[in-house]
């Protein structure tokens, strides 16, 4: 555990620079919450004039101090901020909270530059500027100036909105979420979400990690610490509209948006994605109180039909669809309820259920091995007490003799049911009062599961790649004052790094394409090679199907003709003429250099499916072929490469190597390749590969 962080977020004495006597200011604020939480490390306020505030003597510099001080919070205005960070450090404390506002946030870079260069000068982090503070149950210490710590519990909230992190400290109360920590991290200045996840993931009060995020500011570090986090990470990320694309050169780079690419890196490192607040609550809720669940096998107890039917769609909805149980679970469930109950899934016990009937179905259901997971559900009675109920789920669960296995329930009825819920919660199970809440909530801890299993696997890295060679290719082109790779130099590049591209050679006169030709085997493609005319099909460039000797001289006359009334003055290497690949199932296969996160690669199926209906998937890159197959059951068509009314299945698994060596090619070469194409990729039968046909580079601007 960072020890400077450690001295930030755990404190054992803390100095609040700009305490004031005023109960209107932040920094009376601040002393006062620091009195009434509870903490028991010391304070020192510091003000130029007060001699006391709230009974703890006052200084006039932190310097004048004769502790040691661990952490200041600073309530000062920004102008005075770089001051009081120098005495500071020249004190020897090791971190700062700082609360003030009127630094990036406003466009004043500068001013936050020069706070941090001074900080670091000292080996002080910070957190800020322009937070609300940060809060520790398990700490018993209130360094913010909002009014009380939230309701205890084991989740961490880290929030960018001061805003909303003070909203939320209200709301644990009313929602039953509690949480350890919350830390409002403002402008970034220093320490970011990496930095947070990376400390929390050791923090012993810490269960799992709530994060509100707006913005990121180095995205692969974030996947990195996200990666290595063993305990569940929930991110609600504002903003998700597409933004940035329009611009861009490429087909893939009009596809991609960061909403896209936030949501694909998320998943990629095991952070669950909240859609909302309420979903954000819910799903800390469970993940926070709740393992994991290791397997598909839900099984749902409840007293009602009804709401066992709306789980039951909710189960399919979420991605877990229910299996009936096994024989022996439902022939022993059958012994505890009337003969007109249900033993399979849902399990019926039916509305006279009572104590009995609970007690004993939770407790045979949660032991078994079959069972990977349970949702209780309960509708109000007039025969039983909601709070004898809650018990009894609680007590058969503990009384049942396996552990490990997550538990979610759902009570349905009026104030009786709020209250049993609330004791529910407090006894660490989640309880939602809606059925469809505590599936999805299942649904999470089931996905949240497989994220950290493959979250966990290294970076993929093929061996078989010649990075020297595609270098060199990049380096001729740059040499010759270029930011695109031509046709033939793109292929050669997709080659250097393992992929199958269709043999392209480049002829310079009729005579030679037609020798080149007659060499490569009729039919041939014949395309305009020039850094002038990326978009070929759209010059009329591009002649297929050629057979023999006099289409190709036709095709020669064409080509030229058109791409120079494309455009007149264009710079043109000659014309590459190519194998004709038999035709099959189209994929187009592409990369951006998202801001965040750097290399992604797009997947989707051609034509229509690509240019209508945008049909296409994204991966941070590198991926491994395990998660290439994911993208290809991600996009809507994935039935077309499965083999869809009667088609043969597609080489799936031949694309997915392509896939991932793509992958590696623009991750390998991000400082090279701005945009990318593979556009089309042909896909043959299983067992039969694949070709790429058509491939572009754009390069970075140096
Ligand atoms: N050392 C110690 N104390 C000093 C020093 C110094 N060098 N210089 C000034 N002070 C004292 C002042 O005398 C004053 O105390 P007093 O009331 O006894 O006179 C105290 O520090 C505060 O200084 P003020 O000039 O009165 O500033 P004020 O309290 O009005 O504002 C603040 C300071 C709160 C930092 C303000 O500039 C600010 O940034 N406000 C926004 C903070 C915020 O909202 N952050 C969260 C953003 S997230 C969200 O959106 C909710």
């Amino acid at each position: 555990m960072d020890p400077i962080i450690n001295a930030v977020l755990k404190p054992k004495s803390i100095a609040v620079i700009g305490a004031s006597t005023n109960p209107d200011k932040i920094g009376y604020k601040v002393v006062e919450n620091l009195k009434n939480c509870g903490y028991q490390g010391a304070v020192y306020p510091i003000n130029l004039e007060a001699h006391e505030i709230m009974g703890y003597k006052c200084y006039p510099s932190i310097k004048d101090v004769p502790y040691v001080v661990d952490a200041a919070v600073i309530t000062v205005p920004a102008k005075i901020v770089p001051k009081v960070v120098q005495e500071s450090g020249e004190k020897g404390v090791k971190g700062l909270s700082i609360i003030s506002s009127g630094f990036s946030e406003v466009g004043d870079h500068a001013l936050e530059d020069e706070v941090v260069r001074i900080a670091h000068e000292y080996g002080m982090r910070i957190i800020g500027p322009n937070i609300i503070g940060v809060l520790s149950n398990s700490d018993k210490m209130n360094a913010s100036f909002t009014n009380f710590l939230p309701l205890e519990g084991k989740a961490a909230l880290v929030s960018q909105s001061g805003a909303l992190l003070i909203a939320m400290d209200a709301a644990t109360y009313t929602r039953r979420v509690g949480f350890d920590k919350m830390i409002s991290i403002g402008n970034q200045a220093d320490l970011d979400f990496a930095d947070l996840i990376a400390y929390l993931n050791e923090d012993e009060n810490t269960s799992c990690i709530t994060l509100y995020i707006e913005g990121i500011k180095d995205g692969p570090r974030f996947m990195e610490e996200a990666r290595k986090c063993t305990k569940p990470i929930i991110a609600l990320k504002a903003g998700t509209s597409a933004h940035g694309a329009a611009a861009a050169a490429s087909h893939t780079g009009s596809l991609a948006g960061s909403a896209k690419v936030y949501e694909a890196a998320f998943e990629q490192a095991g952070v669950a994605q909240a859609e909302d607040l309420n979903d954000m609550f819910d799903t800390t809720l469970a993940l926070s109180l709740q393992p994991t669940m290791k397997g598909d096998n839900l099984l749902i107890v409840t007293n009602g039909g009804g709401v066992g039917v709306l789980a039951t769609d909710a189960a399919e909805k979420f991605g877990l669809p229910l299996k009936f149980a096994p024989e022996d679970v439902q022939a022993e469930l059958r012994k505890h309820m009337p003969s007109f109950g249900s033993a399979k899934n849902p399990v019926d016990i039916t509305g006279g259920a009572g104590l009995e009937g609970y007690y004993e179905g939770v407790k045979y259901s949660y032991a078994h091995p079959w069972v990977d997971g349970m949702v209780v559900l309960y509708c109000e009675t007039s025969v039983t007490d909601p709070q004898e109920i809650a018990e009894a789920i609680y007590n058969a669960k503990n009384e049942s003799g396996a552990s490990g296995k997550p538990i979610a329930v759902s009570f349905i009825g009026g104030d009786r049911c709020e209250a049993a819920m609330k004791w529910l919660i407090e006894h660490d199970i989640p309880t939602y009062d809606a059925p469809d809440l505590a599936v999805k909530a299942m649904a999470s801890l089931r996905k949240q599961d497989d994220m950290l299993k493959t979250a966990h696997n290294g970076l993929y890295k093929p061996t078989d790649v010649d990075s020297d060679l595609a270098r060199k290719i990049i380096a001729g082109a740059r040499a010759k004052g270029r930011d695109a790779l031509t046709e033939v130099e793109a292929k050669n590049v997709f080659r250097a790094y393992g992929l199958p591209v269709t043999p392209t050679v480049l002829a310079h006169s009729e005579d030679e394409a037609v020798q080149l030709a007659e060499k490569i085997g009729f039919p041939v493609v014949m395309k305009i090679v020039s850094p002038d005319i990326l978009h070929k099909s759209d010059a009329g460039a591009v002649k297929v199907n050629i057979k023999n000797e006099q289409g190709v001289r036709d095709a020669w006359k064409v080509i030229m003709e058109n791409s120079l009334a494309y455009k007149a003055d264009a710079e043109i290497d000659g014309v590459a003429v190519q194998e004709m690949a038999p035709w099959a199932t189209e994929v187009i296969v592409g990369s951006v250099n998202d801001a965040t996160f750097g290399p992604t690669v797009m997947f989707g199926l051609g034509g229509i499916f690509v240019e209508v209906m945008k049909d296409v998937t994204f991966k941070v890159a590198p991926i491994d072929e395990a998660t290439a197959l994911d993208m290809q059951s991600e996009i809507k068509s994935s039935k077309i490469l499965e083999g869809a009314r009667g088609e043969s299945p597609r080489d799936q698994k031949a694309l997915a190597n392509v896939l991932a060596h793509y992958s590696f090619m623009v991750y390998d070469l991000k400082d090279e390749i701005a945009e990318s194409d593979a556009n089309p990729v042909i896909v043959y039968e299983n067992g039969q590969g694949v070709a790429v046909v058509d491939a572009r580079i754009i390069l970075t601007k140096k």
